[in-house]
């Protein structure tokens, strides 16, 4: 039990992709335990509250046992310790994600230096995907099909369907 290593996967996830799930994929195989932390706060007008962002992930999360879904706000590093995760996981796509990630690896390091970044790469497939380019494809009629999971594309049709009705 003492030796059991928790990885906390922090993101926005607005709106969770298949990169994201191929990460928790990934993560979930080599760590005891995952918590997918959901960062309360995001850009100004998310397309989900954080509580349908939580929502979805545990839709898709709920077969695997040892992956949980938990919302945070405030410094990361200080929601990992709470949580006594040695390890914060991230996906890198392609190098020009490097910059970002080695700033926020180092930033992170020098708040809680027990605290480690284990950086993992998604399938290629992957690799050119973010919830920036699908919500931009959605808002703009293209197909998102195989881009998110599919209760993610459904729950984001109801939306748009929803919105349209209060116009
Ligand atoms: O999916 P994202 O938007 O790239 O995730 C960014 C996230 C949530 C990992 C980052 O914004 C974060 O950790 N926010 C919490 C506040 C914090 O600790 N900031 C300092 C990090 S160096």
């Amino acid at each position: 039990m003492a030796n059991r290593v928790t990885a906390i996967y922090p993101g926005s996830f607005d709106p969770l992709t298949n990169g994201h799930v191929d990460i928790i994929e990934r993560g979930q195989r080599i760590f005891d335990r995952v918590i997918v932390a959901v960062l309360v706060n995001v850009e100004k007008n998310p397309l989900f509250n954080s509580e349908e962002r939580v929502h979805l992930l545990r839709e898709v999360t709920g077969c695997w046992d040892n992956v949980e879904v938990d919302a945070f706000d405030g410094l990361l590093v200080d929601y990992a310790l709470a949580k006594e995760a040695k390890v914060i996981l991230r996906g890198i796509r392609a190098v020009s994600d490097y910059e970002y990630e080695f700033q926020m690896a180092l930033m992170n390091r020098r708040l809680k230096s027990s605290i480690e970044t284990v950086f993992l790469v998604p399938a290629e497939a992957y690799s050119y995907l973010s919830s920036t380019l699908v919500k931009e494809v959605f808002n703009l009629g293209g197909s998102i099909a195989g881009l998110v999971p599919s209760v993610v594309e459904d729950y984001m049709k109801q939306k748009i369907n929803s919105d349209r009705g209060k116009i």
